[in-house]
């Protein structure tokens, strides 16, 4: 086997820097995994942009990418994934805790040392005929004090040029480790080693997979191991299965939070700003709402990460927040100049499309670019394509990858180590009925209350029936590393260290609500902002910064008061607005039933707090 560009040791004992790391040595480690895997070399990346253009020159080679046309689309590809390989496949996604319990019920979990002699039979020679690079990553700005840092070992270098987009790949991230930082590491394989027949190796295909697949994570030991797919959420393991899963768990041993969320910077026409962090579940709208266009004059809305936050208590008091990420993943479908023009600006050069359209002069296209598809195009799996060929040009979970500087809108802050305070957090899904446009949480249990009983439709973003709704606590049921009502009582525990003062409001928004012909009520996107400026007026209000009324109550929270939420020129009628704010007491209580039974599954280790929240809820819907 071959090992290039090793760098020299310098501490092979890092030091134990807080309680819950875990103390191992990164070339052992490294070592370990490619006798295990047994790749035919082991490169350590740099994350350089030689080392990126190597590697996509290698992909276009391999038939793994299809270079865009170098004036339409400069430095941008396609990447065509197995047509099994679309999308994160939560039924084989682990929590391998100790105890079963610590999983919770919404989890799959696996005993770690039966995980271990599992993943140890089909990781073994899985590299075979492959290269296994070695990536270091920063999640969050190198040595920020929110930040963390990994390794993933992969034998995919489109999961390495992945990586290189959606983290800070660097050699420094090794000196740190020699320096006794501690590290998550992460080993991925697309599992599909490359076979030689009688001395010749078999060809490789575009998109190498293996049907069996596991998403495997170790909370105790922060570890994740994953097999089988090169798909973002379950390949780029610094996504969801660190910054969401492991990260979850580092933040309740250590007094922070790990979310899926967006953050954005907000100015008002006075020139106010505020910080405004928001879950939704997967492809419900944080990519759409991060970048959002406002429809209002003079308000300004800045980009700071659509997908996930990570959240502490800073010395002040406030509740601060950082992107650990450095890319965006995002959904394709639906994505135009008239929905999403700054993302748009964003995919203009340097960008791997997976999954979706080409166009005959070596563009893209998806369902929603534009109004009506281009002729000749090819779709996602690489056939011809026709409109009313009865099968989508691009699929629904399509997406681009992309550097998140190249975005118009990124705030300045965006890097900022030691992260933003935030003024308002926000839960949303996607609801047809019931849930109103925009409520404010009447406290922070309460706000705890609406965060763990979102539910949502549910989206392409995963395996599953699209449009079956589920719940989906904080937008995290897939993404949380340990049980989910502790994740509450961690939330609540979180709340009583913030200075009350300047502790975030929250708030439930519902993009989604249709009327009877199936029609959304709202018209969404740029008119977002709308909401947010309600949003920030109530934390000006809270503050005692301004003395107009701008709520009313109702059973599930503060409503605008009329007149508050700006609707001047808007094509919404009264009665869509009344309609998009109803709150029907009758089919609350049902919420309200459905609500016990989901808290019963997570037995006593829901928060008191939640209860005492489901009976006020009750106790005011039986008002109305
Ligand atoms: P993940 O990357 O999977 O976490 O998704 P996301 O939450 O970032 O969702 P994204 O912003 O990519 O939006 C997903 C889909 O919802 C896209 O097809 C959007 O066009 C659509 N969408 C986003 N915002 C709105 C909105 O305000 N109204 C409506 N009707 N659709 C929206
Ligand atoms: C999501 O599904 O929430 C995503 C895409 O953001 S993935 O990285 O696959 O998780
Ligand atoms: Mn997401």
């Amino acid at each position: 086997m071959t090992v290039t560009t090793l760098p020299p040791a310098v501490d092979r004992t890092p030091a134990r820097t807080g309680a819950a790391t875990v103390r191992r040595d990164l070339r052992a480690w490294v070592a370990d995994v490619a006798d295990l895997t047994e790749p035919d070399a082991v490169v350590w990346c740099d994350g350089s942009p030689a080392e990126r253009q190597a590697l996509l020159d290698g992909m276009v080679a391999a038939g793994t990418l299809i270079p865009l046309d170098p004036v339409l689309r400069p430095g941008s590809y396609l990447a065509r994934s197995d047509p099994s390989d679309v999308a994160r496949v939560e039924s084989r996604t682990f929590i391998c805790s100790r105890a079963q319990a610590d999983a919770g019920p919404t989890n799959n979990w696996r005993d770690p040392d039966a995980m271990r002699a599992e993943l140890a039979g089909v990781f073994e020679g899985s590299m075979r005929g492959r290269t296994m690079y070695v990536v270091p990553f920063s999640m969050g700005p190198l040595g920020g004090p929110i930040s963390q840092l990994g390794v993933q070992l992969t034998d995919s270098p489109y999961v390495v040029v992945g990586m290189q987009t959606m983290t800070r790949v660097s050699r420094r991230v090794v000196a740190m480790i020699d320096a006794g930082a501690s590290f998550v590491p992460a080993v991925h394989s697309v599992g599909a080693p490359l076979r030689t027949v009688s001395g010749t190796a078999v060809a490789d295909v575009p998109w190498p997979c293996n049907d069996t697949k596991y998403i495997a994570h170790f909370p105790e030991t922060r570890e994740i191991w994953s097999f089988g797919s090169g798909y973002g959420g379950n390949a780029l393991l610094g996504k969801k299965c660190f910054a969401l899963r492991i990260a979850s768990v580092m933040g309740r041993d250590e007094g922070w939070l790990a979310e899926h969320m967006l953050l954005v910077r907000l100015t008002s026409p006075q020139g106010r700003r505020y910080h405004v962090a928001a879950a939704f579940p997967s492809a419900c709208g944080k990519t759409n709402l991060a970048m959002l266009t406002p429809s209002l004059p003079g308000w300004r809305v800045e980009t700071l990460g659509d997908d996930i936050a990570w959240l502490r208590a800073g010395p002040d008091g406030t509740l601060r927040a950082i992107n650990p990420e450095a890319g965006f993943f995002g959904v394709a479908p639906g994505t135009s100049v008239a929905t999403n023009p700054a993302a748009i600006a964003t995919l203009d050069h340097d960008t791997v499309f997976t999954n979706v359209a080409l166009t005959p002069d070596g563009d893209v296209w998806w369902e929603g670019l534009t109004p009506e598809p281009p002729e000749g195009l090819v779709d996602w799996t690489g056939q011809p394509w026709e409109p009313g060929c009865g099968r989508p040009a691009a699929h629904p979970n399509s997406r681009f990858t992309v550097a998140a500087a190249q975005c118009p809108t990124i705030a300045d802050s965006w890097e900022d180590p030691d992260g933003v305070p935030l003024d308002a957090i926000v839960f949303g899904g996607r609801r047809a009925t019931n849930v109103p446009l925009v409520a404010q949480a009447h406290s922070w249990e309460h706000g705890v209350f609406l965060g763990a009983t979102v539910s949502s439709e549910q989206t392409a973003a995963a395996e599953g029936t699209v449009g079956e709704l589920r719940r989906d606590p904080f937008a995290m049921l897939p993404f949380c590393g340990y049980d989910m009502a502790d994740h509450w009582a961690h939330w609540l525990r979180v709340g009583a260290t913030l200075d009350p003062a300047t502790r975030p409001l929250v708030f439930q928004v519902n993009w989604f609500r249709k009327d009877a012909a199936g029609r959304y009520l709202w018209p969404g996107f740029g008119e977002n902002v709308r909401v947010l400026a309600w949003i920030v007026e109530q934390v000006d209000r809270a503050r005692g910064e301004r003395t107009d009324v701008g709520a009313v109550p109702s059973p599930v929270g503060l409503l605008p008061a009329p007149g508050a939420l700006d609707t001047s020129g808007l094509d919404v009628t009264d009665e869509d607005l009344r309609a998009l704010l109803d709150v029907d007491p009758r089919t609350w209580a049902v919420e309200a039933d459905l609500t016990e039974d989901f808290f019963a599954g997570f037995g006593d280790r829901v928060p008191a707090a939640l209860h005492h929240q489901l009976a006020l809820l009750r106790e005011r819907l039986s008002g109305t």
